[in-house]
């Protein structure tokens, strides 16, 4: 099926404040320069808080980032998840159409989807509430047929029961997600025919049902009110800058070239077959390009710079950030790219070495050469004389 972004689209998108909180909470969970790995949170994030994901959600989630806006495209794309147009305001139905869910009725339960909701897929319902599609394995065959509804997965359907879900959904109610054929989960039809040892005791849905059941948001979409954080180490105390005289932590390579670890001389041939002639800005050759030997034992060439990561804290000192935008050529997406890597005060920057200064330009993608170009380190120790 083409994925493709809604013909209509609104012209902007921001996250609620609590949706923004939560946000930076998804953000914090990962080291600096590694901010792109909360993308699949923060996408779903703006698809719970609109409804569906529109084009700006997905722009400004990539601004949020650091990430080129095709990259976040991409994920968008691939995955069934995000609706990528506008679904029913109560449930979007996606019914899973791959071999065992066929062979099993999922083709039924496809008709009762264009008869009830929409002849087409990916279309309203007249009243606006539902919409549909089909979608590859959602990895519950052992259920066969299923469908994905909201956060839940609905199991052992029969068009019958697809039919009753709607009718409770539309009239308000949240059905019990889980197999609809009393089955407890995945076990044989007629019960347990070992292991029987566990059915006592246990709760009274499977633990995945059990916890929607406990946790009540199968359908519900975040608007903003209550948003539970879950990053406890927010709220813990930052820690401070080591002294100078301790001794740091060991930290990873972060792109340290080998050489910077002491090992001078390359004891292996170097070839490089394809490597391209260097050209000046008029176009004209200023080295040669071609095959390349260098002889055992040489010097290794290598014009990347060293960087190291500079100390970064969980949270601003007495939760009170300074206001790096007051730094020529710090906007606020710059800011917010700093925070998310731990960087808030203006004694951090002014004490950042070479080393650490090429580490955080690496990092800010799109925006790399302006701290240096712009002079942030010098701007933020004037800052501190200032203060
Ligand atoms: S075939 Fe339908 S869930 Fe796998």
């Amino acid at each position: 099926m083409l994925r493709r972004l809604h013909a209509e689209q609104p012209t902007h998108f921001e996250f609620t404040p609590a949706n923004l909180a939560w946000a930076k909470g998804q953000i914090s969970k990962y080291p600096a320069g590694r901010q792109a790995s909360a993308i699949i949170p923060l996408l779903w994030r703006a698809q719970e808080q609109e409804g569906w994901l529109t084009r700006p959600a997905i722009e400004h989630v990539a601004d949020m980032l650091g990430m080129a806006y095709i990259r976040a495209l991409e994920v968008a794309t691939f995955y069934f998840m995000f609706q990528l147009q506008p679904v029913g305001s109560v449930a979007h139905i996606q019914i899973c159409g791959t071999t065992s869910c066929m062979i099993c009725g999922a083709e039924d339960l496809i008709r009762i989807c264009r008869e009830r909701i929409s002849p087409s897929p990916l279309t309203l319902s007249a009243d606006g509430k539902f919409s549909w599609e089909e979608v590859e394995c959602l990895g519950a065959c052992a259920n066969a047929p299923m469908a994905q509804i909201g956060k839940d997965y609905y199991e052992d359907l029969t068009p019958e029961k697809l039919l009753a879900l709607l009718d409770d959904m539309a009239a308000g109610k949240r059905p019990v997600p889980g197999p609809q054929n009393g089955r407890y989960a995945s076990e044989p039809l007629n019960g347990l025919t070992a292991l029987k040892e566990f059915e006592s005791g246990r709760t009274q849905y499977n633990a995945s049902v059990q916890r929607q059941m406990d946790i009540g948001d199968g359908l519900k979409r975040i608007d903003g009110t209550e948003v539970p954080l879950l990053t406890p180490w927010l709220e813990k105390a930052a820690p401070q800058p080591a002294a100078a005289d301790s001794p740091r932590e060991p930290v990873p390579a972060q792109g340290i070239p080998v050489d910077a670890t002491g090992v001078a001389v390359q004891q292996a041939p170097v070839v490089s077959p394809g490597r391209p002639e260097k050209r000046d800005m008029e176009g004209n050759a200023t080295a040669p390009g071609g095959t390349a030997e260098a002889e055992p034992g040489a010097p290794v060439a290598n014009d990347a710079p060293v960087m190291r990561q500079p100390q970064s804290l969980a949270a601003p000192r007495g939760g009170q950030a300074d206001d790096l935008k007051v730094i020529d050529g710090i906007g606020p997406k710059i800011e917010a790219m700093l925070h998310a890597m731990g960087f808030y005060h203006f004694d951090q920057l002014a004490n950042w070495t070479a080393e650490e200064i090429a580490w955080v330009d690496a990092q800010l993608t799109a925006f790399k050469g302006r701290m240096i170009r712009e002079k942030w380190v010098e701007q933020a120790r004037e800052r501190l004389k200032g203060k």
